[in-house]
């Protein structure tokens, strides 16, 4: 093979061109052609800076942008070819720019490589992520909020072991996911705090003997400050770990909803009923309303989770400092990445088109005794009986309700007395499930009053 096949980029030592299959094996441009907007932002700021420091003249750096930002609309039109033979978006940028501009082309690099380069372009890629997550997340808790408005004060049954447990409000089940929720965009807000700082200019991982001006280079991409480590600067990717960690948080809330609203849709339940523009039909089967974008998102979290796994088996070992093993950090976040971003969205039409059945709720609430809580808690209060007495009483009095095949409150006063004495008429009132979730004012408790409170500090905060 001729040398003028070897890469016009690195291959001065270089007698022949790779192999097809080390080509395929080794280009990235396939998917990181996603990060051109970001590599063509850092080259821009790189460039001023390397003029503004004395290292390429300002006719260069002049040249250098204007040719970038031609590259760019090539690219947003969908006019620029790229090639796999020049591997990735760095080169393939570089290469055009050369075709435009010629030879000031060549002086972009200076003090740079592709190793402080890709890390800062992955880097601005993640912290859009974050920014859009977050936008995500305020807009799905704004549904979460709206539903829990209109039904504060609806009760329905809460479960544990998906067991009726004790009544609870809609509004208060509903505030539960906005407390996860909010959770998650801290957790992105704190990634991306901690991945603000520019790697740029720890070029291939020393540093460089350029009089550059990094402190420049990352206030001109929005970073609070350049990284301070070369070494960490070129090989650290933990800013793609932890954007995967809270996505596959966030994921799993996604799908713990999902798990619900597909429960809930049932015959069997019918607590809920979900918008035509969120169902899907069956071919066979007319009567059917399939929660399909639930199910969707209740299996998502394995993509999102797999990428983090990927990730971080590609990382675990590692040693400092750049290995072409990181090449591999970009399809895993960029699929994680959009995966969340749909789960959102969709999750967020569903719950604003969602339609609680008031009815069914409270249906449901009433049964499987549900506030022998209430009663036990009545013995204990009006009757000075110790709590396990009490539990040990209002088993008994359960057992009695089951056996006659009646809820608690359809037993006689003479019915509850043969089992304690000194049980009076007042016990009725703690057996409705309007009073027993009433009751339950204590912090973060489900009384509507308190969801009220909560709802108003919610309305607050995400305005
Ligand atoms: N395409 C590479 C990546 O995604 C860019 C960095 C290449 N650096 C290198 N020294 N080969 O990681």
């Amino acid at each position: 093979m001729s040398k003028t096949s070897a890469n016009t980029m690195w291959g001065g030592r270089f007698s022949a061109g790779p192999d097809a299959i080390m080509e395929a094996i080794n280009a990235s441009i396939g998917f990181d052609r996603r990060l051109a907007p970001q590599d063509i932002s850092g080259s821009r700021a790189h460039a001023a800076m390397l003029a503004a420091c004395g290292i390429i003249s300002q006719q260069d750096a002049a040249a250098i942008d204007a040719g970038l930002v031609q590259v760019e609309g090539e690219i947003a039109r969908g006019d620029f070819a790229f090639s796999t033979a020049l591997e990735d978006i760095h080169m393939n940028v570089e290469a055009r720019l050369r075709e435009i501009i010629g030879t000031p082309a060549g002086r972009l690099h200076t003090a740079r490589s592709r190793n402080d380069q890709v890390a800062l372009d992955f880097r601005l890629w993640v912290r859009e992520q974050c920014d859009a997550a977050i936008e995500g997340l305020d807009a799905l808790m704004r549904a979460f909020v709206t539903q829990a408005e209109a039904g504060a004060d609806w009760v329905m049954p809460g479960f544990t072991h998906l067991q009726t447990a004790q009544p609870v409000t809609w509004g208060h089940h509903m505030l539960a996911y906005v407390e996860m929720f909010a959770r998650d965009k801290g957790r992105f807000q704190d990634a991306r705090a901690r991945m603000n700082e520019c790697p740029l200019g720890a070029a291939a991982l020393a540093g460089t003997s350029f009089p550059i001006d990094r402190h420049m280079t990352a206030a001109a991409l929005g970073f609070d400050r350049p990284t301070a480590n070369s070494l960490d600067s070129v090989s650290d990717r933990d800013f793609a770990l932890e954007f995967l960690s809270a996505a596959a948080i966030c994921a799993t809330h996604l799908s713990r909803f999902a798990e619900e609203l597909v429960i809930w849709s049932s015959a069997q339940f019918r607590f809920v009923r979900m918008s035509d523009r969120f169902s899907t039909g069956s071919s066979i089967m007319p009567q059917k309303r399939n929660p399909d974008a639930a199910e969707l998102l209740r299996a998502k979290l394995g993509r999102i989770l797999g990428a983090s796994v990927a990730l971080f088996t590609v990382m675990k070992g590692l040693p400092l400092t750049y290995s072409k093993d990181m090449q591999e950090d970009k399809e895993q976040v960029f699929d994680a990445a959009d995966t969340l971003m749909l789960g959102l969205a969709a999750m967020e039409g569903m719950v604003r088109d969602l339609t609680a059945n008031r009815d069914a709720l409270a249906a449901a609430a009433s049964a499987g005794f549900s506030t022998a809580t209430d009663l036990a808690d009545w013995l204990v209060r009006e009757l000075g009986l110790p709590f396990r007495e009490a539990h040990h009483v209002t088993g008994a009095l359960v057992k009695l309700a089951e056996d006659k095949g009646c809820d608690l409150p359809d037993l006689s006063l003479a019915e509850m007395q043969n089992i304690h004495g000194q049980i009076t008429e007042a016990v009725y009132s703690v057996l409705g499930v309007q009073n027993s979730v009433a009751s339950r004012t204590s912090y973060g408790g489900t009384a509507p009053e308190n969801v009220r409170t909560r709802i108003a500090h919610w309305k607050e905060v995400l305005g």
